[in-house]
């Protein structure tokens, strides 16, 4: 029985549709990542921080998963309780491909969260500054997402399961946003060998064990295949 974590990043849906955001052209050349992802963004033009975020859920819901999402949900259903996804990622391709066991450790751009009292719900395709809170009706919906300077959600759980493993695999990530990026020498230190699937070489791609370069949809199947014995 091998402990499998697999920590993925936008590159695993970039061929998807979905941009990644420190390529060429992406997110965070368009953006200012200090307006539209951070609380003191939010505070200032929380009308710009949601059409920004309408805009990413439009784009998440049309996207469809791709033969990386699909080899990954292959791996869990073979291996049943030894596959745990942890996403940077806000869309929802790992859950429409099949996966189960998913941590979303920066939040989902299909859930809705109150900053007045921290209820959360589904959020709808369009949210507004002024949509009140279905619980206490104030007027401070957010997208519920971790913004820079926030706590990444489930911590605790990734932290346990990275001590556990016998194998981290870091898919489609720059490796340069933390936690997430320590979380290869986190596993290293507890013995679990480690591996990166990306398309360029990571900001830390000298912690692992292996690295191998190319698209998620062609490495990501092929390590699969190998895992399975196939
Ligand atoms: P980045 O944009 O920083 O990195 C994407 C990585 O994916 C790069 O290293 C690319 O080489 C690789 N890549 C691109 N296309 C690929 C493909 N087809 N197959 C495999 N790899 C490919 O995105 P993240 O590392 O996910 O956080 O960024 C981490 C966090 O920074 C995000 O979760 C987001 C962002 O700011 C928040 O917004 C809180």
């Amino acid at each position: 029985m091998t402990k499998i974590v697999i920590l993925t990043g936008a590159g695993i849906s970039a061929e998807s549709g979905l941009g990644t955001f420190r390529d060429t052209g992406g997110i965070w050349s368009q953006y200012d990542l200090t307006e539209v992802a951070t609380p003191e963004g939010f505070a200032r033009n929380p009308a710009l921080v949601h059409a920004f975020y309408n805009a990413r859920r439009k784009n998440a819901a049309e996207a469809i998963p791709n033969a990386a999402h699909a080899a990954l949900a292959r791996l869990e259903q073979a291996l049943p309780g030894d596959v745990l996804i942890v996403t940077q990622n806000i869309d929802d391709l790992h859950e429409r491909a099949g996966s189960r066991n998913v941590l979303h450790m920066h939040g989902a751009i299909t859930r809705a969260k109150c900053a007045a009292c921290a209820h959360e719900w589904d959020a709808p395709m369009e949210m507004r500054a002024d949509d009140p809170c279905p619980a206490c009706k104030a007027p401070a919906t957010r997208p519920d997402i971790v913004w820079f300077g926030e706590f990444p959600y489930h911590m605790e759980a990734i932290w346990d399961a990275l001590r556990a493993a016998d194998l981290f695999v870091s898919i489609g990530t720059s490796g340069s946003v933390y936690p997430a990026a320590a979380f290869v020498q986190d596993a290293g230190r507890a013995g679990a060998r480690t591996l990166e699937l990306n398309l360029d070489p990571s900001e830390n791609i000298h912690d692992f064990d292996e690295a191998r370069q190319g698209p998620a949809s062609v490495l990501v199947p092929a390590w699969v295949d190998e895992m399975l014995g196939r």
